[in-house]
């Protein structure tokens, strides 16, 4: 069959790599189980509440899900002490970027982002036939006077994932506070905060009593990561009520799940369950960070869920091959890098152990 040709833009575009599948990788290296820790979800599951919400919800899957989201808006408009109208729902926060992309961006126009960052914003730059102008980052931090630099007359927008995925990292406060104030007020600022409840550090900008000020942010955040609602794909976006209106020009008319809208209105009311998912995370954040720099193995000051690790020693394929499945990732310089999903402490250690035996085995080679 003669090849249908796509979208010249559509040419340029590799598919998301997902990686092994968990069934593929256990049939691969002989394992009865694994531990699944390359894509940063919450290991403690979600709210308990959320499945009774779920089974109210199956009694009326034979209609359409509410278009409107009216009840899921709401609970986030109350929660954030927000209007409604600065919120808008979607099927994962991804579909944000990319009812963003699909309504701001024109075939020329530049979106300005860190070189090592969530893929999905130059997947979605180019799908529109714009370009993604990557800078890099300084010790796997977002280099926002470098990315400021790139401004130019075709920069439509600004991607700050504050923590960055997948290094972990944030930005600090007063640097992204004066960043936010010198972007043109015609340049959409687009703050990617889906890690936002992990973080601890107090160097962290809360940027939603900015939003007001500077109509040109939005701030997204997600039900798939401290909620532990990703299998259900719902997200959100808070931004000045005109933005919103644009967005739902282009937006599918049913794009949050009947299912999805139940749940993340109950996980949203369990705060408890959201403090304490933190609270163990940061634990065993501090756990494996100790126990790497004891192992004198290079890793990134996390706030999120995962770890970004480097070293002179392939570490990762020995992971993945004991059960242990970590997301393979490039650093230039080293000869491995991965980032790793914290677990519980039954999760982490392991992977410690590994490293160490993994070490020992090659007289120490870093
Ligand atoms: C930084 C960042 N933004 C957005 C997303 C998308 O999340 P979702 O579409 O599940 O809400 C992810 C998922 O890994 C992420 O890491």
């Amino acid at each position: 069959m003669a090849k249908i040709q796509t979208r010249s833009a559509v040419e340029k575009i590799v598919s998301y790599p997902l990686g092994d599948s968990p069934e593929e990788i256990k049939t691969k290296f002989n394992l009865k189980a694994i531990r699944k820790m390359s894509d940063n979800e919450n290991v403690y599951g979600c709210s308990a509440e959320v499945k009774d919400s779920i089974t109210k919800a199956m009694n009326s899957l034979y209609f359409y899900p509410d278009g409107t989201v009216s009840l899921l808006i709401r609970k986030i408009a109350d929660f954030y002490n927000l209007s409604e109208d600065r919120i808008l729902a979607s099927n994962g926060s991804e579909e944000i970027i990319r009812l963003l992309t699909r309504a701001y961006i024109s075939p020329g126009d530049e979106a300005v982002m860190a070189q090592i960052t969530f893929p999905r914003y130059e997947t979605n730059v180019v799908i529109e036939g714009g370009k993604a102008v990557s800078v890099p980052l300084r010790n796997g931090t977002h280099d926002l006077d470098a990315m400021y630099e790139k401004i130019g007359h075709k920069t439509k927008m600004v991607f700050v994932c504050n923590p960055n995925n997948p290094t972990g990292t944030i930005v600090g406060k007063d640097e992204l506070y004066r960043f936010i104030g010198k972007i043109p007020p015609d340049i959409l600022i687009i703050l990617d905060e889906a890690y936002y409840e992990y973080v601890t550090s107090k160097e962290y900008l809360e940027s939603l009593p900015l939003l007001k000020q500077y109509p040109n942010l939005i701030v997204l955040r997600t039900f798939s990561k401290i909620y532990g609602l990703a299998g259900l794909r719902v997200g959100y976006g808070i931004m000045d009520p005109e933005i919103v209106k644009e967005l739902h020009k282009v937006k599918d008319v049913f794009n949050v799940n009947h299912l999805a809208q139940a749940a993340a209105a109950t996980a949203l009311a369990d705060q408890e369950f959201v403090k304490n998912c933190s609270k163990k995370n940061a634990v065993e954040r501090e756990f494996v960070c100790e126990k790497l720099a004891e192992l004198n193995i290079g890793f990134f000051p996390s706030q999120t869920n995962f770890v970004y690790v480097f070293s002179q020693h392939p570490i990762a394929a020995s992971l993945i091959a004991n059960g242990l499945v970590v997301r393979q990732m490039k650093l230039p310089g080293y000869a491995d890098a991965f980032r790793m999903t914290l677990g519980t402490r039954g999760d982490n250690e392991p992977v410690i152990s590994v490293i160490s035996e993994l070490l020992n085995n090659k007289g120490g080679v870093r």
